[in-house]
């Protein structure tokens, strides 16, 4: 069994941080999203990985994952050279996969159980392809599977009256019987690929095509809100780890922090929250939510519900909040101002803001 994890695609939801920054890279409590989707495939035994890399980052994902080494794994690349659909970036990965059974992830999908459950209904029901459900409240907006007895009969992209409530995750359990299928696709009517389409003909032509459901959470970070609901969640369930917030009295709540961050006495921490190695905060209020990255320097400010990313600095005046917000990597901001209305922002790498 082997593994793919997709790093390409356009990430328009997420400008201006996917102008430069690649989304599956954007750090959810400290490490990169799709490094959880890593995780999961070595919890199934997968080493050798295929990263499928865009136009956009390509080297910054390469730098960051390399050989794989660091997490005792393989890790080789394919290039996509145009964002035309997960289907024609899985059929890139076709000498990789040779003959064998493996599992696609979408970079910046995220599915708390694991894949576990997942990969043992796949090989012990011999599955020539699986997806995995998930029930969903509003069906139209996702890709959805009509399924009987245990199989999938129909895959229907954002049904006006669905059949059913369950849609298909980010994780694609395949063999190498679909590039045959995906070589005779035809872009569709948004110009792309598609992987459901895919697994519509393995159906049509009677491959033994399953689905799995998953019982807890998943979540698709395609958007700033899913992002920062992403990053509630797995904050929520994170554990404490540092000793040295034992020691911190002004430090509270469920919380990871560096043991190299500076906190200083006057600033306040409440957890559910992540601050990362290099970090200086000094008084300051980091509330519920928050993910803080390295080497940041936050001063004088409020904030909760937010991801600050690595070598922010923001130096607020008192009576200034900001929540809800995604700040990329070494953006400044600086204010002597004063607001009673929180802030909300979404700013990309190396931005200034000053008021
Ligand atoms: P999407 O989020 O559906 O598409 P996108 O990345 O182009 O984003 P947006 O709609 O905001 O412009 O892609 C799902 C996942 O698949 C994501 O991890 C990127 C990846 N992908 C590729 O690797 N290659 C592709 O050609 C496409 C379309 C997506």
């Amino acid at each position: 069994m082997k593994g793919v994890i997709l790093h390409g695609g356009s990430g328009t939801r997420l400008r201006p941080l996917t102008y430069t920054d690649v989304k599956q890279l954007l750090p959810i409590a400290g490490k990169p999203i799709s490094e959880y989707a890593l995780e999961n495939l070595m919890e199934i035994g997968i080493k050798e990985i295929n990263i499928v890399i865009g136009s956009t980052g390509g080297d910054e994902v390469k730098k960051y994952y390399g050989d794989g080494s660091r997490w005792g794994v393989n890790i080789s690349y394919t290039y996509q050279e145009k964002p035309v659909g997960i289907a024609h970036a899985i059929g890139l990965t076709k000498e990789f996969v040779q003959n064998d059974k493996f599992v696609v992830f979408l970079g910046d999908n995220y599915i708390q159980e694991g894949i576990s459950k997942l990969y043992e209904n796949f090989i012990s029901q011999d599955f020539d392809g699986m997806l995995a459900l998930v029930h969903v409240s509003n069906p139209s907006q996702f890709g959805i599977a009509e399924v009987k007895d245990g199989k999938i009969t129909k895959l229907v992209e954002k049904p006006k009256i669905p059949a059913s409530d369950l849609a298909i995750a980010g994780v694609y359990f395949l063999s190498s019987n679909v590039f045959q299928f995906i070589e005779k696709l035809v872009p569709s009517g948004r110009g792309e690929y598609e992987i459901t389409e895919a697994y519509q003909n393995m159906v049509d032509h009677k491959l033994n095509i399953g689905y799995s459901v998953i019982s807890g959470w998943f979540k698709d970070t395609g958007t700033v809100e899913d992002f920062l609901d992403c990053n509630r969640l797995v904050l929520d369930k994170m554990s404490s780890k540092s000793d040295i917030n034992k020691l911190r009295k002004n430090v509270s709540g469920r919380v990871q922090i560096a043991d190299d961050a500076f906190i200083s006495d006057n600033s306040r921490i409440l957890g559910p929250c992540f601050i990362g190695s290099g970090s200086r905060i000094e008084n300051s209020y980091i509330g519920p939510f928050t993910s803080i990255g390295n080497n940041c320097k936050i001063s004088n400010t409020e904030v909760d519900d937010t991801i600050i990313m690595d070598g922010a600095e923001i130096n607020f005046s008192s009576n200034f909040r900001m929540r809800g917000s995604l700040i990329g990597p070494n953006v400044k901001i600086k204010t002597d101002g004063k607001t009673s209305n929180p802030i909300k922002a979404v700013l990309g790498r190396d931005s200034k803001l000053e008021f």
